[in-house]
Protein backbone atom coordinates (compact mmCIF):
# COMPACT_ATOMS: atom_id res chain seq x y z
CA UNK A 1 0.00 0.00 0.00
CA UNK A 2 1.21 3.29 -0.74
CA UNK A 3 2.66 5.73 2.08
CA UNK A 4 4.17 8.71 2.50
CA UNK A 5 7.98 8.67 2.12
CA UNK A 6 10.75 10.82 1.72
CA UNK A 7 12.50 9.82 -2.06
CA UNK A 8 15.94 10.71 -1.94
CA UNK A 9 19.24 9.94 -3.82
CA UNK A 10 21.02 6.65 -2.75
CA UNK A 11 24.15 8.31 -1.83
CA UNK A 12 22.40 11.19 0.42
CA UNK A 13 19.86 7.96 1.95
CA UNK A 14 21.95 7.27 5.18
CA UNK A 15 22.09 11.88 6.52
CA UNK A 16 18.20 12.23 5.11
CA UNK A 17 17.34 8.50 7.50
CA UNK A 18 19.45 9.77 10.00
CA UNK A 19 17.69 13.31 9.74
CA UNK A 20 14.50 12.12 9.75
CA UNK A 21 15.03 9.91 12.85
CA UNK A 22 16.40 12.43 14.72
CA UNK A 23 13.31 14.53 14.21
CA UNK A 24 11.44 11.63 15.54
CA UNK A 25 9.65 11.45 11.87
CA UNK A 26 10.55 7.99 11.13
CA UNK A 27 7.67 5.07 10.21
CA UNK A 28 9.10 2.14 11.87
CA UNK A 29 5.76 0.29 10.45
CA UNK A 30 7.62 -0.25 6.55
CA UNK A 31 10.51 -1.24 4.74
CA UNK A 32 12.69 1.14 3.76
CA UNK A 33 13.21 0.21 -0.50
CA UNK A 34 15.55 1.36 -3.02
CA UNK A 35 14.44 1.52 -6.60
CA UNK A 36 16.58 2.46 -9.22
CA UNK A 37 19.51 4.19 -7.37
CA UNK A 38 16.52 5.93 -5.24
CA UNK A 39 16.04 5.12 -1.66
CA UNK A 40 12.12 5.59 -0.43
CA UNK A 41 12.30 6.41 3.48
CA UNK A 42 8.83 6.06 5.24
CA UNK A 43 7.48 8.80 7.39
CA UNK A 44 5.14 9.11 9.95
CA UNK A 45 5.01 13.09 10.35
CA UNK A 46 5.26 14.02 6.56
CA UNK A 47 5.15 17.82 7.33
CA UNK A 48 7.80 17.27 10.22
CA UNK A 49 9.47 15.22 7.52
CA UNK A 50 9.45 17.93 4.81
CA UNK A 51 11.16 20.38 6.97
CA UNK A 52 13.58 18.11 8.53
CA UNK A 53 15.06 17.40 4.84
CA UNK A 54 14.68 20.66 3.36
CA UNK A 55 17.50 21.51 5.65
CA UNK A 56 19.79 18.78 4.12
CA UNK A 57 21.65 19.33 0.92
CA UNK A 58 20.73 17.39 -2.10
CA UNK A 59 17.23 16.66 -3.80
CA UNK A 60 14.47 15.52 -1.98
CA UNK A 61 10.68 14.68 -2.34
CA UNK A 62 8.18 14.25 -0.31
CA UNK A 63 5.94 11.53 -2.28
CA UNK A 64 3.96 8.49 -2.07
CA UNK A 65 5.73 4.56 -2.36
CA UNK A 66 4.23 1.37 -1.98
CA UNK A 67 6.31 0.11 0.90
CA UNK A 68 5.97 -3.62 2.01
CA UNK A 69 5.40 -3.58 5.64
CA UNK A 70 8.14 -4.51 8.41
CA UNK A 71 7.98 -7.57 10.13
CA UNK A 72 6.46 -7.75 13.86
CA UNK A 73 4.23 -5.32 12.62
CA UNK A 74 0.66 -6.81 12.24
CA UNK A 75 -0.57 -6.21 8.98
CA UNK A 76 -4.41 -6.43 8.04
CA UNK A 77 -3.31 -9.81 5.98
CA UNK A 78 -2.00 -11.11 9.29
CA UNK A 79 -5.19 -11.35 10.55
CA UNK A 80 -7.50 -12.16 7.28
CA UNK A 81 -5.34 -15.02 6.22
CA UNK A 82 -5.21 -13.25 2.54
CA UNK A 83 -3.93 -10.23 1.30
CA UNK A 84 -6.96 -7.81 0.86
CA UNK A 85 -6.76 -5.45 -2.01
CA UNK A 86 -6.28 -1.68 -0.44
CA UNK A 87 -5.55 1.52 -1.26
CA UNK A 88 -4.81 4.34 0.96
CA UNK A 89 -6.06 8.00 0.42
CA UNK A 90 -4.61 10.34 3.70
CA UNK A 91 -5.87 8.76 6.55
CA UNK A 92 -8.26 6.61 4.78
CA UNK A 93 -8.64 3.24 3.51
CA UNK A 94 -10.56 2.32 0.21
CA UNK A 95 -11.80 -1.40 -0.57
CA UNK A 96 -13.58 -2.27 -3.74
CA UNK A 97 -15.27 -5.54 -2.35
CA UNK A 98 -18.88 -6.85 -3.68
CA UNK A 99 -19.35 -9.07 -1.01
CA UNK A 100 -20.79 -7.52 2.29
CA UNK A 101 -19.59 -10.29 4.66
CA UNK A 102 -15.65 -10.16 3.26
CA UNK A 103 -16.21 -6.14 3.31
CA UNK A 104 -17.01 -6.32 6.87
CA UNK A 105 -14.16 -8.74 8.01
CA UNK A 106 -11.61 -6.69 5.56
CA UNK A 107 -12.44 -3.09 7.44
CA UNK A 108 -12.38 -5.05 10.87
CA UNK A 109 -9.08 -6.63 10.39
CA UNK A 110 -7.76 -2.76 8.64
CA UNK A 111 -8.80 -0.98 12.10
CA UNK A 112 -7.32 -4.00 14.55
CA UNK A 113 -4.08 -4.13 12.06
CA UNK A 114 -1.07 -1.50 13.48
CA UNK A 115 -1.40 0.01 10.52
CA UNK A 116 -2.98 3.85 10.69
CA UNK A 117 -6.41 4.40 9.54
CA UNK A 118 -9.05 6.68 10.46
CA UNK A 119 -11.71 5.30 8.28
CA UNK A 120 -12.33 2.31 6.14
CA UNK A 121 -14.65 2.68 3.01
CA UNK A 122 -16.17 0.50 0.39
CA UNK A 123 -16.85 1.80 -3.31
CA UNK A 124 -20.50 1.96 -3.85
CA UNK A 125 -21.30 2.81 -7.40
CA UNK A 126 -19.39 3.56 -10.02
CA UNK A 127 -17.49 6.92 -11.23
CA UNK A 128 -20.86 8.99 -12.52
CA UNK A 129 -22.48 11.94 -13.86
CA UNK A 130 -20.77 15.26 -15.09
CA UNK A 131 -18.50 15.91 -11.55
CA UNK A 132 -17.33 12.37 -12.05
CA UNK A 133 -17.99 11.65 -7.92
CA UNK A 134 -18.51 7.99 -6.90
CA UNK A 135 -21.21 7.00 -4.28
CA UNK A 136 -19.41 5.41 -0.99
CA UNK A 137 -19.94 2.82 1.93
CA UNK A 138 -18.86 3.94 5.00
CA UNK A 139 -17.32 0.24 6.70
CA UNK A 140 -15.60 1.24 9.79
CA UNK A 141 -14.30 4.37 11.94
CA UNK A 142 -11.30 3.95 14.42
CA UNK A 143 -12.95 6.01 17.63
CA UNK A 144 -9.40 6.73 18.86
CA UNK A 145 -8.45 8.74 15.57
CA UNK A 146 -11.80 9.94 14.78
CA UNK A 147 -12.01 11.63 18.14
CA UNK A 148 -8.51 13.21 17.40
CA UNK A 149 -9.91 14.15 13.70
CA UNK A 150 -11.86 17.21 12.03
CA UNK A 151 -12.62 15.95 9.17
CA UNK A 152 -15.70 13.35 8.37
CA UNK A 153 -14.98 9.71 7.49
CA UNK A 154 -14.75 10.46 3.59
CA UNK A 155 -12.69 13.47 4.44
CA UNK A 156 -9.11 13.73 4.67
CA UNK A 157 -5.86 15.26 3.75
CA UNK A 158 -3.35 13.69 1.35
CA UNK A 159 -0.52 14.31 0.52
CA UNK A 160 1.32 13.73 -2.91
CA UNK A 161 4.49 14.76 -3.85
CA UNK A 162 5.11 17.43 -1.28
CA UNK A 163 1.81 18.98 -1.77
CA UNK A 164 -1.53 18.65 0.80
CA UNK A 165 -4.58 18.26 -1.05
CA UNK A 166 -7.78 17.94 1.34
CA UNK A 167 -10.38 16.42 0.23
CA UNK A 168 -13.90 15.00 0.74
CA UNK A 169 -14.33 11.43 -1.58
CA UNK A 170 -18.17 11.47 -1.33
CA UNK A 171 -18.23 15.04 -2.96
CA UNK A 172 -15.26 15.24 -5.61
CA UNK A 173 -13.32 13.28 -8.13
CA UNK A 174 -9.68 12.18 -6.79
CA UNK A 175 -7.49 9.32 -7.95
CA UNK A 176 -4.28 9.09 -5.80
CA UNK A 177 -3.13 6.71 -8.76
CA UNK A 178 -2.84 9.54 -11.06
CA UNK A 179 0.22 10.90 -8.77
CA UNK A 180 2.57 10.11 -11.36
CA UNK A 181 1.22 11.01 -14.33
CA UNK A 182 0.40 14.20 -12.80
CA UNK A 183 4.15 14.93 -11.65
CA UNK A 184 5.22 14.04 -15.13
CA UNK A 185 3.11 16.67 -16.05
CA UNK A 186 3.74 19.46 -13.94
CA UNK A 187 7.68 18.70 -14.12
CA UNK A 188 7.18 20.24 -17.55
CA UNK A 189 5.83 23.49 -16.12
CA UNK A 190 7.75 26.49 -16.36
CA UNK A 191 8.39 29.14 -14.30
CA UNK A 192 5.71 32.30 -15.53
CA UNK A 193 3.85 30.06 -17.67
CA UNK A 194 -0.33 30.50 -18.12
CA UNK A 195 -1.33 27.12 -17.08
CA UNK A 196 -5.36 26.65 -17.28
CA UNK A 197 -6.82 23.41 -16.19
CA UNK A 198 -10.06 22.96 -17.70
CA UNK A 199 -10.94 20.24 -14.81
CA UNK A 200 -9.42 20.57 -12.16
CA UNK A 201 -10.85 19.06 -9.36
CA UNK A 202 -9.51 19.81 -5.95
CA UNK A 203 -6.19 20.96 -7.53
CA UNK A 204 -3.64 18.68 -7.41
CA UNK A 205 -2.74 19.79 -11.51
CA UNK A 206 -3.06 23.32 -10.64
CA UNK A 207 -1.42 23.59 -7.20
CA UNK A 208 2.12 22.32 -7.89
CA UNK A 209 1.76 24.30 -11.28
CA UNK A 210 1.54 27.12 -9.08
CA UNK A 211 3.88 26.15 -6.78
CA UNK A 212 6.70 26.12 -9.87
CA UNK A 213 6.03 29.85 -10.20
CA UNK A 214 2.78 29.56 -13.14
CA UNK A 215 -0.04 31.78 -13.30
CA UNK A 216 -3.02 29.43 -12.81
CA UNK A 217 -6.34 29.30 -13.79
CA UNK A 218 -8.59 26.51 -12.33
CA UNK A 219 -11.81 25.45 -13.58
CA UNK A 220 -14.26 22.73 -12.93
CA UNK A 221 -18.44 22.36 -12.54
CA UNK A 222 -18.10 20.93 -8.93
CA UNK A 223 -18.44 23.95 -6.51
CA UNK A 224 -17.26 21.66 -3.88
CA UNK A 225 -14.64 20.49 -5.53
CA UNK A 226 -13.50 24.40 -6.90
CA UNK A 227 -14.02 24.99 -2.61
CA UNK A 228 -11.35 22.43 -1.58
CA UNK A 229 -8.95 23.95 -4.91
CA UNK A 230 -9.19 27.14 -3.13
CA UNK A 231 -8.57 25.79 0.33
CA UNK A 232 -5.97 23.80 -0.87
CA UNK A 233 -4.56 26.69 -2.78
CA UNK A 234 -4.10 28.63 0.44
CA UNK A 235 -2.53 25.16 2.61
CA UNK A 236 0.36 24.86 0.15
CA UNK A 237 0.94 28.51 0.00
CA UNK A 238 -0.31 29.42 -3.73
CA UNK A 239 -3.14 30.96 -3.49
CA UNK A 240 -2.06 34.12 -5.28
CA UNK A 241 -1.17 32.53 -7.69
CA UNK A 242 -4.07 30.02 -8.47
CA UNK A 243 -7.82 31.77 -10.09
CA UNK A 244 -10.22 29.30 -8.91
CA UNK A 245 -13.26 29.13 -10.93
CA UNK A 246 -16.41 27.35 -10.52
CA UNK A 247 -18.29 26.49 -13.83
CA UNK A 248 -18.65 24.78 -17.05
CA UNK A 249 -15.31 25.27 -18.73
CA UNK A 250 -17.15 26.43 -22.14
CA UNK A 251 -18.39 29.41 -20.31
CA UNK A 252 -15.26 30.97 -18.93
CA UNK A 253 -13.98 30.59 -22.14
CA UNK A 254 -14.49 34.06 -23.74
CA UNK A 255 -12.53 35.93 -20.32
CA UNK A 256 -10.01 33.53 -21.40
CA UNK A 257 -9.82 33.66 -24.79
CA UNK A 258 -6.06 32.77 -26.68
CA UNK A 259 -4.38 33.52 -22.52
CA UNK A 260 -2.95 29.97 -22.44
CA UNK A 261 0.64 28.67 -22.16
CA UNK A 262 -0.69 25.42 -21.26
CA UNK A 263 -4.03 23.56 -21.07
CA UNK A 264 -4.65 20.58 -18.76
CA UNK A 265 -7.72 18.63 -20.25
CA UNK A 266 -8.16 15.75 -17.60
CA UNK A 267 -11.92 14.43 -18.22
CA UNK A 268 -10.91 11.13 -19.85
CA UNK A 269 -14.17 9.97 -21.15
CA UNK A 270 -15.20 13.40 -23.03
CA UNK A 271 -12.60 15.46 -23.17
CA UNK A 272 -12.97 15.61 -27.66
CA UNK A 273 -16.08 17.85 -26.60
CA UNK A 274 -14.04 20.27 -25.23
CA UNK A 275 -11.72 20.40 -28.00
CA UNK A 276 -13.44 23.83 -29.66
CA UNK A 277 -12.92 25.42 -26.21
CA UNK A 278 -9.05 24.35 -25.91
CA UNK A 279 -8.51 26.31 -29.23
CA UNK A 280 -10.33 29.22 -27.90
CA UNK A 281 -8.26 29.12 -25.01
CA UNK A 282 -4.96 28.90 -26.54
CA UNK A 283 -2.24 31.67 -27.00
CA UNK A 284 -0.29 32.06 -29.96
CA UNK A 285 1.89 28.84 -28.51
CA UNK A 286 0.26 26.76 -26.19
CA UNK A 287 0.62 22.58 -25.17
CA UNK A 288 -2.38 20.64 -24.26
CA UNK A 289 -2.33 17.64 -22.51
CA UNK A 290 -5.44 15.86 -23.90
CA UNK A 291 -6.27 12.47 -21.72
CA UNK A 292 -8.16 10.02 -23.42
CA UNK A 293 -9.72 6.49 -23.08
CA UNK A 294 -9.12 4.67 -26.25
CA UNK A 295 -9.38 0.62 -26.93
CA UNK A 296 -5.54 -0.52 -27.05
CA UNK A 297 -5.90 -1.40 -31.08
CA UNK A 298 -5.24 2.57 -31.63
CA UNK A 299 -4.75 4.52 -27.90
CA UNK A 300 -4.19 7.61 -29.88
CA UNK A 301 -5.07 7.91 -33.53
CA UNK A 302 -8.79 9.31 -32.45
CA UNK A 303 -7.37 11.90 -30.04
CA UNK A 304 -5.00 13.51 -32.38
CA UNK A 305 -7.59 13.41 -35.04
CA UNK A 306 -10.09 15.19 -32.91
CA UNK A 307 -7.51 17.89 -31.68
CA UNK A 308 -5.73 18.23 -35.36
CA UNK A 309 -9.75 18.89 -36.91
CA UNK A 310 -10.24 21.44 -33.91
CA UNK A 311 -7.06 23.26 -34.46
CA UNK A 312 -6.04 23.36 -37.93
CA UNK A 313 -5.60 25.53 -40.27
CA UNK A 314 -5.04 28.04 -37.77
CA UNK A 315 -2.66 25.81 -35.21
CA UNK A 316 0.11 24.23 -36.53
CA UNK A 317 -0.47 20.61 -34.53
CA UNK A 318 2.96 18.28 -33.38
CA UNK A 319 2.31 15.27 -30.92
CA UNK A 320 5.40 15.60 -28.52
CA UNK A 321 4.39 12.51 -26.26
CA UNK A 322 2.05 9.58 -27.12
CA UNK A 323 1.87 8.30 -23.08
CA UNK A 324 0.31 5.60 -21.96
CA UNK A 325 -1.11 6.37 -18.45
CA UNK A 326 -2.51 2.89 -17.17
CA UNK A 327 -4.76 0.11 -18.14
CA UNK A 328 -8.06 1.73 -17.49
CA UNK A 329 -10.26 -1.74 -18.14
CA UNK A 330 -9.59 -4.69 -20.49
CA UNK A 331 -7.82 -3.92 -23.92
CA UNK A 332 -9.09 0.20 -22.56
CA UNK A 333 -6.42 2.12 -22.35
CA UNK A 334 -5.83 5.63 -20.34
CA UNK A 335 -3.90 7.64 -22.36
CA UNK A 336 -2.55 10.86 -22.34
CA UNK A 337 -1.03 13.12 -26.00
CA UNK A 338 1.16 16.10 -25.22
CA UNK A 339 0.65 18.14 -28.20
CA UNK A 340 1.87 21.58 -29.33
CA UNK A 341 -0.01 23.68 -30.90
CA UNK A 342 1.40 26.98 -32.94
CA UNK A 343 -0.35 29.82 -34.34
CA UNK A 344 -0.07 29.90 -38.40
CA UNK A 345 -1.06 34.06 -38.07
CA UNK A 346 2.09 34.98 -38.22
C1 LIG B 1 -11.61 13.19 -14.05
S1 LIG B 1 -11.96 14.56 -13.00
C2 LIG B 1 -10.34 15.29 -12.92
C3 LIG B 1 -10.10 16.17 -11.74
C4 LIG B 1 -8.64 16.56 -11.51
N1 LIG B 1 -8.01 17.05 -12.73
C5 LIG B 1 -7.85 15.43 -10.92
O1 LIG B 1 -6.87 14.98 -11.53
O2 LIG B 1 -8.18 14.98 -9.80
C6 LIG B 1 -12.83 15.60 -14.12
C7 LIG B 1 -13.39 16.89 -13.51
O3 LIG B 1 -14.03 17.63 -14.55
C8 LIG B 1 -15.12 18.33 -14.00
N2 LIG B 1 -16.01 18.73 -15.12
C9 LIG B 1 -16.87 17.95 -15.82
N3 LIG B 1 -17.47 18.67 -16.78
C10 LIG B 1 -16.96 19.94 -16.71
C11 LIG B 1 -17.19 21.14 -17.44
N4 LIG B 1 -18.07 21.21 -18.44
N5 LIG B 1 -16.48 22.24 -17.11
C12 LIG B 1 -15.58 22.20 -16.08
N6 LIG B 1 -15.35 21.08 -15.33
C13 LIG B 1 -16.03 19.97 -15.66
C14 LIG B 1 -15.72 17.35 -12.99
O4 LIG B 1 -16.48 18.01 -12.02
C15 LIG B 1 -14.45 16.68 -12.43
O5 LIG B 1 -14.03 17.30 -11.24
Amino acid sequence: MDVPCVAVAREAGEAARGALAEADALDDDHEIVVEDGTIYIPVTDADAAADTVAALDGDTEMTTHDLPVRRGVRTPADILGFEPSLERIGDIVVIDEDDPDRAAAIAEAVIDADLPARSVLNRASKIKGELRVREWEVLAVDDAAAADSDHSPTETVHREYGHEFCLDLAAVYFSPRLATERHRVVEQIEADEQVLDMFAGVGPFAIPAASRGADVVAVDLNETAIDYCRENARRNGVADAVTAIAGDVRDVADDYRGWADRLVMNLPHSANEFLETAVALAGEECVIHYYDIQHEDDPFGPGIAAIREAAEPEYEVAVETKHVVRSYAPHELNICLDVRLTTTHG
